[in-house]
């Protein structure tokens, strides 16, 4: 794995959206894997910059996002269909029609089928990671084994503590939810995952500082990517001892 260790946040999200202009730029069909949570939010923000200001086109570009909360109607604030739209692709000219969230609500067996139907389609050239506290991506929770293909999870009681902060009160958060399995996740081209938030820190360590893999951090899956690119910040660097 490539690492980069940026002073900050700001320089983690800029350098982030160098990695995904270039790609953009080389490859304006090319179709992105989109992650959500409050990491990514930054290198979305400085993506709409780069298209306002430096016409970074997303015209052919097409999108496919790494997970939905079950329960939740693409309207909902806190869906992730929502969030795409809201913090991404209402600032850029992506064809909406071409970006894939799936869906919450109605039959999950269907929603899946449809996933995995879209993921099958092409080829995803680079996907973007954040990190859960507890090392989970996508909402790939730990466990003994992990699933390989899109399937519906069972949220951990500390994932659903994390992300209670979006929600009026914990009980609102869903329980389940819809995401990529680990194989799909691995079989972009590339992965690039950005670290930012409170109590990362044991995941982080065991991402970056072990040479072990465990579906006790899925994340750590990623070791096994040819071409994944994680970026932290340098006081994460500092708390972990890494270099
Ligand atoms: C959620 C998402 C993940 C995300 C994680 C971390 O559970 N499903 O894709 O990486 O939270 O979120 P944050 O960046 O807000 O800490």
């Amino acid at each position: 794995m490539k690492l980069i260790v940026a002073k900050d946040y700001a320089a983690q999200c800029s350098a982030a959206a160098d990695i995904i202009e270039k790609l953009v730029r080389e490859k304006p069909q090319c179709r992105l894997g989109l992650a959500t949570g409050s990491s990514p939010v930054g290198i979305y923000k400085e993506l709409i910059r780069r298209h306002q200001q430096d016409g970074l086109d997303f015209s052919q570009v097409s999108s496919v996002n790494l997970d939905e909360y079950v329960g939740l109607e693409p309207e909902h604030e806190q869906s992730y269909r929502y969030f795409m739209n809201s913090q991404f692709f209402d600032h850029i000219n992506i064809d909406k029609a071409n970006t894939y969230v799936a869906s919450g609500v109605g039959d999950p067996e269907e929603s899946l089928k449809c996933f995995r139907t879209v993921l099958a389609k092409a080829e995803t050239e680079l996907q973007l990671l954040g990190l859960g506290g507890d090392g989970h991506v996508g909402f790939n929770e730990p466990g003994e084994a992990l699933h390989c293909s899109a399937h519906m999870e069972t949220l951990d009681e500390r994932t659903i503590a994390a992300n209670a902060r979006f929600f009026e009160s914990i009980d609102q958060v869903p329980r389940s939810a819809l995401t990529m399995g680990i194989g799909d996740i691995m079989s972009a081209k590339s992965l690039l995952m950005i670290i930012s938030g409170e109590g990362k820190e044991e995941a982080a360590k065991y991402l970056l500082m072990s040479d072990t893999v465990s579906p006790a951090c899925p994340a750590s899956f990623m070791k096994l990517h040819s071409n994944a690119t994680v970026i932290i910040s340098r006081e994460l660097a500092d708390k972990i001892g890494c270099k």
